[in-house]
């Protein structure tokens, strides 16, 4: 193995053996050495293969990389490498305030800097909780150097009383129950923990599952590595097998900028549209194809969108991780897509094939969880992009649309995907708590409630908290969700088909700024418009009054984030940080 040339000098070897600079690689050398490693073993030509280890004990969902870097240690020892694994800026997203969005673009910063910086020739990145799949994949695009992805894979299902509950999920319905007074603060808490009997991230197909399956749909992971819960023995041994490919990739300089083409974003949109991914799928994936050089535009999520949903698990379906996965995971829905010529079976992958030549073979074996193409779970199932004279860009997941809501709203004989409500204006999350339950604000069933406030810069970081709950007298009356609308993101565990993510905020601008409590808003879903039925003049003079307020920075980190940072149509990135890619060209000076 050692005396295979590598199709690209390992970059290491400017570290460690220089010609003529022994003073130089003589100090990088020593201080390895302190735990045990050897100069030869240093300057034997091996690539060094990192290890982006982003498990801590404050990142409980990727907590079990702990663990599986044992593992991948070993595949990447056999194949004849030498493992460095070091620390991911740590994210998790249901903890960290004022919310983890803050912390994708702090962790994508932070490991540019370490695979630039450091001798390292080829990486594992340890994916788990939502955007730490994102994050890291940004970071390989930026510097490009060979990048495998490995998933912590999800919990084990959750179970109580007799039925799946998932991850998040149960946490919206449950938290409607508790309003309409159906349980107890106990039974709340009750079927919460019960969603969470293992290792591993959300068992549901929230954010963390959507964005491990694109990165698996992008070509960026071992087939099937997406899926397999965290517990199970094939996670560890998909670990051993993906530090060997590790050390594979490093020596063929298979480097992300040959895989991350348009066509594999392509293929992940039309993934996400099958799988019923998270909504937080869209600025992730816009944010991962921009620093790697692809355009996604709006026609891209449209055309995605008029794909049919494959996957019966929660929060459009059924069922959960563990069942995904024995259905066949990834692969099995590829199989479906490619079967039916919507996604593009050439792309490269980091297996050194195509996806065609990974998912030959790996059709589903449980058409309960996994749809043929032909007779889908729904029609028509991924992000209504939306746009009107508030915003110029938000998206509606279609796949949670449930049949009460669509009677409700969608079905009005004649008027059918129209809906025209009140609009009840909250400005961030605070207000919405003290205020939902006002009856002053007279909410029924002909309003919609709307969130401003909680974009990139209005939170700071952009929030999940779109997926708003009616007032409780509602709830008693058997109302489960109304119309919701926002400037910031939901949960991907949310079954809220909300209007997320609009863009320009209000904080930048947008015209959710000048919405008021009681303005008419139009929503039309056949022509992806949604208006608020206000006079131009009218428009006008609001725009001159004072904007809605928004918190302070409160540490230096969101003061840069905020001056750094685009809207979430453009992936929420740092704007200035996209120019930068394959920064591994050129070795960082001594
Ligand atoms: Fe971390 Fe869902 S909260 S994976
Ligand atoms: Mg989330």
């Amino acid at each position: 193995m050692t005396e295979r040339t590598p199709a690209r000098p390992f970059r290491s070897r400017e570290w460690f053996a220089a010609p003529g600079r022994s003073d130089m690689t003589a100090l990088y050398l020593e201080r390895f050495m302190n735990y045990g490693l050897t100069p030869d073993e240093l300057r034997s030509g091996k690539p060094i293969v990192g290890i982006a280890q982003s498990g801590s004990d404050l990142s409980p969902c990727n907590r079990i990389h702990l663990d599986l870097a044992r593992r991948v240690r070993d595949g990447i020892r056999d194949a004849g490498g030498i493992p460095m694994e070091f620390p991911l800026h740590p994210i998790f997203e249901n903890c960290r305030r004022p919310t983890a969005a803050l912390d994708r673009n702090l962790a994508y910063l932070g490991l540019v800097e370490i695979l630039n910086g450091y001798p390292i020739d080829a990486v594992v990145l340890t994916t788990g909780c939502d955007k730490t799949t994102p994050a890291q994949v940004m970071a390989a695009s930026t510097v490009d150097i060979p990048a495998i992805v490995l998933s912590g894979g999800p919990m084990l299902d959750g179970w109580h009383e007799g039925e799946l509950v998932g991850s998040g999920t149960v946490i919206w319905r449950a938290r409607r129950a508790l309003g309409a007074g159906d349980i107890t603060e106990d039974e709340f808490l009750d079927a919460a923990t019960a969603s969470a009997p293992s290792a591993g991230h959300c068992n549901t197909m929230g954010t963390a599952s959507t964005m491990n399956a694109i990165a698996e749909g992008l070509g960026l992971s071992l087939p099937g590595c997406a899926a397999i819960p965290a517990p199970y023995r094939e996670r560890g041994q998909i670990a051993y097998d993906t530090g060997r490919r590790a050390v594979e990739i490093a020596y063929d300089d298979l480097r992300p900028s040959r895989i991350l083409t348009r066509a594999a974003f392509l293929n992940a949109i039309a993934l996400t549209t099958a799988i019923g991914g998270s909504s937080n799928a869209q600025p992730h994936v816009v944010a991962m194809a921009r620093h790697a050089g692809v355009e996604i535009t709006p026609e891209d999520w449209m055309d995605a969108y008029r794909l049919p949903l494959l996957v019966n698990m929660q929060p459009a379906g059924r069922y959960l991780g563990e069942r995904f996965h024995r259905a066949g995971g990834v692969p099995a829905v590829l199989h479906e897509l490619l079967g039916a010529g919507k996604i593009d079976g050439s792309a490269l992958t980091v297996t050194g094939g195509s996806i065609a030549d990974n998912i030959a073979g790996r059709e589903t074996r449980d058409r309960e969880v996994i749809f043929p193409y032909a007779a889908p779970l729904r029609e028509s199932a991924g992000f209504l992009v939306l746009k009107g004279n508030m915003f110029d860009f938000a998206i509606m997941k279609t796949s949670v649309i449930s049949p009460e809501f669509r009677a409700r709203y969608l079905s009005q004989p004649g008027r059918e995907g129209v809906f025209e409500g009140r609009a009840i204006v909250f400005d961030g999350s605070d207000d919405y708590h003290h205020r939902i339950n006002d009856p002053a604000l007279v909410i029924d069933e002909h309003c919609i409630l709307v969130i401003r406030g909680s974009g990139p810069l209005g939170w700071p970081g952009s929030a999940e908290v779109v997926n708003m709950q009616p007032p409780d007298a509602l709830l008693k009356r058997g109302i489960m969700s109304l119309p919701t609308l926002g400037d910031g993101r939901q949960s991907g565990t949310s079954d809220s088909p909300s209007i997320l993510n609009a863009s320009p905020e209000s904080a930048a601008g947008g015209g959710l700024a000048w919405l008021r409590t009681g303005d008419a808003v139009r929503i039309d879903l056949n022509t992806g418009r949604c208006d608020a039925l206000v006079a131009e003049d009218e428009i006008a003079r609001r725009r001159t009054e004072p904007p809605p307020p928004i918190p302070p920075s409160n540490t230096p980190w969101e003061e840069l984030y905020r001056e750094k940072t685009g809207q979430l149509a453009e992936g929420g990135v740092l704007e200035m940080a996209v120019k930068y890619r394959g920064t591994s060209e050129t070795t960082p000076r001594h």
